[in-house]
C-alpha cells in the first residue's frame, strides 16, 4: 500500500473577502508580499507556497477564508463534472485517512443541484484516492479535509478550505449582542478609514465591542487570528513548522507597549458588560475602555480622533423613530468635535440627512447580506502643532 504524500511545495491560494472589500483584502495581501492578481467576484488568487497558507491565515484582517486552489475545468453534465474531478491527482493534498466534506455553490450553470454535485464529487474523490492507495474500503477516520465547489457559468473551482470556519470567528467572541457586526467587516472599515494608532478612537454605539477591539488589535499590530485554530494545522500531511513559523513571526511583530486610546460608549449596560468580557477574552482589557454613554453625551477632551462605527439601522430592535434621533444626535455631538472624522456603516437612507451633513464620500457595503452604504465625513486636518 502507499504511503502519504508531503503537500506540494508550490500552491495557488485563493482568498475570499466580502463583496465591496477587495481592495482592503489585496493590500493586506500585499504587505504580506504576496502581489495579487485582480479580485474576481470576492476571491483573489495568487502563487504562493506553505507558509503563505499559515501567514494569510493569521494575519489576514479582513479575508473570510483561506483555500488552495486545486483544479478549474467546465463542466456541464454529471458524467464531465465525475472526469474531471477523477483525473485530479487528490494523492497530493489528502491522505488515506482524510475526513472528506464537500460543500458548495453553483451560479448561471447547468450543474445546479448542489446535493448531487456534492455526492458526485466525493465519490471521485474517494474512487482516486483508493486506486491511488490500493485499498477498497477509504476509511475517513483522520483528520477533515474541507472540498469546497464552485461553479459558475459552467466552469467548476475546486478548492480546498484551509481555514475551517469563517476567519471572522477570531476566538475572543463568544457571546452574542444585538446585531454585531462580522470581525472581518468591523476591520475592512478600520482600514477604509483614518484611523491610526496614536489618534483617540471612538465607537459610541459599540455593542459588543467588535469595532475597538478590531481597532486595538490593529493598532498594537495584534495578528487578527493568533487566538484561533485552523483546518490546516490538523492536517498530518502538512508540516507543522509553517504555522509555527507564522505565529513566531506573527507574535514577534506585535507593538504592544503603544499607548492607545480607544473608547466604546452605549446605551446599553448590557451591551458595555459584553464588550468588557470580549475585551478580556481578547487580552486587551488594559488597552481599550468601554462605559455606558448615550450618544446625546458624545464628547472627547482630544480636539482629533477617528469615529468608526455601526449604529442601528431601525430594522431590528430599534425602530427607524429611534435610528433616525441617534443620527440627529450624532450629528449635533459631531458639531463640537470639528476635528473628529466621523465613519459610518448604515442601510438607513435617511443618514446623511439626519446627521445633518453630507459625507465627503460614501460607498456601497454589505452588512451580512444586506445592502448599505459606508459614509465617510473628513474632520478638520491635525496640524504638527495641535499634538496633545
Ligand atoms: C448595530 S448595534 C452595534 C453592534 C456592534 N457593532 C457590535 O459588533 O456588537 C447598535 C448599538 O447601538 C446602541 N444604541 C442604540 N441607541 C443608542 C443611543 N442613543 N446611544 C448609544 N448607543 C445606542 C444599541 O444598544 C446597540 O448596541
Amino acid at each position: 500500500m502507499k504511503s502519504n504524500l508531503p503537500f506540494p511545495e508550490k500552491l495557488d491560494i485563493t482568498v475570499t473577502c466580502a463583496s465591496g472589500v477587495e481592495k482592503v483584502t489585496k493590500t493586506e495581501l500585499e504587505r504580506l508580499g504576496y502581489p495579487s492578481a485582480p479580485a474576481v467576484n470576492g476571491s483573489i488568487t495568487f502563487s504562493g507556497d506553505k507558509s503563505a497558507v499559515a501567514r494569510c491565515n493569521i494575519n489576514l484582517r479582513t479575508a473570510d477564508r483561506v483555500y488552495i486552489k486545486i483544479a478549474q475545468f467546465p463542466a456541464q453534465t454529471f458524467d464531465e463534472l465525475y472526469d474531471g474531478v477523477y483525473q485530479i491527482p487528490w494523492q497530493n493534498y489528502l491522505p488515506k485517512d482524510a475526513k472528506i466534506l464537500v460543500n458548495g455553490k453553483s451560479v448561471k450553470s447547468k450543474l445546479f443541484a448542489l446535493s448531487a454535485c456534492q455526492s458526485i464529487i466525493k465519490k471521485a474523490i474517494i474512487k482516486g484516492l483508493s486506486r491511488y492507495y490500493g485499498i477498497s474500503l477509504f476509511p475517513e477516520t483522520g483528520s477533515l479535509y474541507q472540498v469546497e465547489f464552485w461553479v459558475f457559468k459552467d466552469e467548476v473551482t475546486l478548492l480546498l478550505n484551509t481555514s475551517g470556519t469563517g476567519l471572522h470567528k477570531r476566538g475572543y467572541r463568544d457571546l452574542v449582542g444585538i446585531a454585531p457586526i462580522k470581525e472581518t467587516l468591523a476591520s475592512a472599515l478600520l482600514l477604509m478609514s483614518d484611523f491610526y494608532y496614536n489618534r483617540p478612537f471612538i465607537d459610541p454605539f459599540c455593542g459588543s465591542g467588535t469595532i475597538v477591539i478590531e481597532g486595538a488589535k490593529i493598532a498594537l499590530n495584534i495578528a487578527p487570528n493568533i487566538l484561533r485554530d485552523f483546518d490546516f494545522r490538523h492536517w498530518t500531511n502538512f508540516d507543522k513548522k509553517y504555522y509555527t513559523q507564522a505565529y513566531e513571526q506573527a507574535k514577534d511583530n506585535e507593538k504592544l507597549d503603544r499607548q492607545i486610546d480607544f473608547s466604546g460608549y452605549d446605551i446599553d449596560q448590557k451591551a458595555i458588560k459584553l464588550a468588557r468580557h470580549h475585551a478580556v477574552l481578547a487580552g486587551l482589557d488594559k488597552k481599550v475602555r468601554f462605559e455606558r454613554r448615550e450618544v446625546k453625551d458624545l464628547t472627547s477632551e482630544s480636539a482629533f480622533g477617528t469615529i468608526v462605527t455601526n449604529p442601528p439601522y431601525g430594522e431590528r430592535v430599534y425602530d427607524i423613530k429611534q435610528a433616525k434621533q441617534c443620527y440627529k444626535e450624532l450629528g449635533e455631538a459631531l458639531k463640537k468635535m470639528q476635528g473628529w472624522s466621523l465613519f459610518a456603516i448604515t442601510s438607513a437612507k435617511s443618514f446623511e440627512r439626519y446627521l445633518g451633513k453630507r459625507a465627503d464620500r460614501e460607498r456601497k457595503l454589505y452588512n451580512s447580506n444586506k445592502e448599505c452604504r459606508y459614509y465617510y465625513y473628513y474632520g478638520q486636518k491635525e496640524k504638527p502643532n495641535d499634538r496633545r
